[in-house]
């Protein structure tokens, strides 16, 4: 067996406290997210419960990331908007937040465009207006046992989103009688001059569409005939294959049932849109990441043509155990920001997702490993005191049998395991052993993603951070997420395959912390 080398530097992690900004929900200081579990490259709030990604616009230079956020508590409660900004999808600077609840009701999940026509007359001279689009959720309203507590409202804002003003029309789209009535995501239509929304209605979703963001008109329903789940939080966009450049239009749901791996996760389907009606290429659900931990993953309005990109990210969670997740300080984090890109596999659209290419900014230090290499049986990649933040590039040969596993653990030997097998033809996330599993029954287990595809390669792309991993798999054709808690960071790394595999290529990188 070839022992490979590999180098790693030594840097101890010294975070430095961050300088002060206001964090949602008060005046106080940002500590300096060191806390155990704290992921390092990931966005998460300062303090207290966050959801959803909510409004992620691009607008004169910077993305925003408004998120579901609970200023008071640990646990989900009256929902506001808080806010980030950042220049690269990777560093993020924390915002007062954006929208409190109000005699309406709290600020549920939803969407921001840039008005920048002034359709909706809320602009003024030589200021486009940020439009954001929400759904109310009247708590008054669900307790006194009525169905018409959820409405869609919105608000505006005129200095790049550091100030909104709710409108004092809302709600603009009263609610029809269904119960669970939210999420609504806007796009502007150019074909047909007009904006037009997606929102989930309970096991469906509906479509609407307007002249100004105020007055709002039914269009249609898409849903599967005899589905009884609760989607949540739809997006509806164009994608070209990237092959032939045809287009194709995906709707993204979220699905509160039955994911995958179990609870909650994030889906799509390919098909076309109209203008009025979306119809789906064969009814078939697809999963935008198998992993337990990526749920209301939408994308970013309004990236600039010459980008042309569809940039998405989810809530790093799955509401199965989310509330109970062993960190005290915060709760919750996002997904990396990922592209989305459409393929034709096997006669059927796929979309595959990669992170950014702006996340190479927090690469430390690449080190190549030698290859090609045999494996055989077992390899110590790494065992260093260092900031333990990895991204991982392996390529194999796809082995006819066995398994080749990547080992994260740590001194107390809790561990993660990533791996392929080959007769199952599955790649999958171990964390069964991974740390602390007990908030929850449904926590420790393994995940599992089949291949639907025959490739003669194994390809691993992992970013490990402190409490989460995520497996981009044969150039991004599956994604896993999943989170996990050891007491501390995992710190050796080891390659397993008891058959053997031969490795074709490889990179290793130390990653950067974002909260400096
Ligand atoms: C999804 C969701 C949305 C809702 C929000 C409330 O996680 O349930 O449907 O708007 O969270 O926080």
């Amino acid at each position: 067996m070839k022992k490979i080398s590999f180098l790693l530097p030594l840097t101890v992690l010294l975070l430095a406290s961050c300088s002060s900004k206001k964090q949602p929900g008060g005046e106080k200081q940002i500590t300096g997210y060191d806390e155990p579990n704290r992921p390092q490259y990931h966005f998460s709030p300062p303090e207290k419960w966050m959801n959803d990604p909510n409004g992620m616009v691009y607008f004169e230079g910077e993305y925003h990331l408004f998120y579901q956020y609970y200023p008071d508590s640990t646990v989900w409660g009256p929902m506001h908007w808080a806010h980030a900004v950042s220049t690269d999808m990777v560093h993020w600077q924390h915002l007062p937040i954006a929208l409190y609840p109000d005699s309406l009701g709290y600020i549920f999940s939803g969407s921001v465009v840039a008005d920048t026509n002034n359709t909706s007359g809320l602009g003024s001279p030589g200021k486009t207006p940020l439009v954001a689009i929400f759904t109310h959720h009247n708590m008054k309203g669900e307790k006194s046992g009525r169905t018409d507590f959820q409405y869609q409202s919105i608000a505006f804002s005129l200095d790049k989103g550091r100030t909104w003003t709710k409108y004092a029309g809302n709600p603009v789209i009263p609610n029809p009688g269904i119960k669970d009535f939210r999420d609504p995501k806007v796009f502007w239509y150019e074909p047909g001059k007009k904006w037009v929304l997606v929102l989930a209605a309970y096991d469906k979703v509906m479509l609407y569409q307007s002249a100004n963001l105020k007055d709002w008109k039914q269009m249609s329903v898409f849903g599967i005939p005899g589905d009884k789940r609760l989607w949540e939080c739809p997006d509806l966009f164009p994608l070209k294959d990237t092959a032939t450049g045809e287009e194709k239009w995906v709707l993204t749901v979220s699905m509160q049932q039955q994911g995958p791996n179990g609870g909650t996760a994030t889906s799509y389907f390919v098909g076309n849109f109209n203008g009025e009606q979306f119809t789906a290429d064969i009814k078939k659900q697809k999963w935008m990441d198998f992993g337990t931990d990526n749920y209301a993953l939408v994308t970013w309005a309004n990236i600039p043509e010459t980008d042309g990109r569809r940039l998405a990210l989810g809530w790093m969670s799955n509401w199965q155990y989310a509330q109970q997740v062993p960190t005290e300080k915060w709760r919750s984090a996002m997904t990396l920001p990922r592209e989305l890109t459409l393929h034709k596999n096997s006669g059927d659209y796929y979309i595959y997702s990669l992170p950014v290419k702006e996340l190479n900014s927090i690469e430390d230090k690449t080190s190549e490993i030698f290859t090609p290499a045999f494996i055989a049986n077992t390899t110590l990649l790494a065992e260093k005191p260092g900031k333990n933040l990895y991204k991982l590039q392996y390529t194999f040969l796809k082995p006819d049998t066995g398994a080749i596993e990547f080992r994260f653990s740590n001194k107390q030997n809790e561990y993660l395991i990533i791996g392929y097998d080959a007769v199952l033809k599955q790649y999958y996330t171990d964390r069964t052993h991974s740390g602390n599993t007990g908030f929850n029954k449904e926590f420790a287990k393994k995940i599992t993603a089949s291949t639907f595809y025959n490739d003669s390669t194994v390809v691993f792309e992992i970013y490990l951070d402190h409490s989460s991993a995520e497996l981009f798999a044969d150039g991004g054709k599956l994604a896993l997420t999943s989170i996990h808690f050891p007491s501390t960071p995992y710190n050796r790394i080891e390659i397993i395959a008891r058959s053997g595999a031969r490795l074709l290529r490889s990179s290793h990188s130390e990653l950067n912390g974002i909260w400096k």
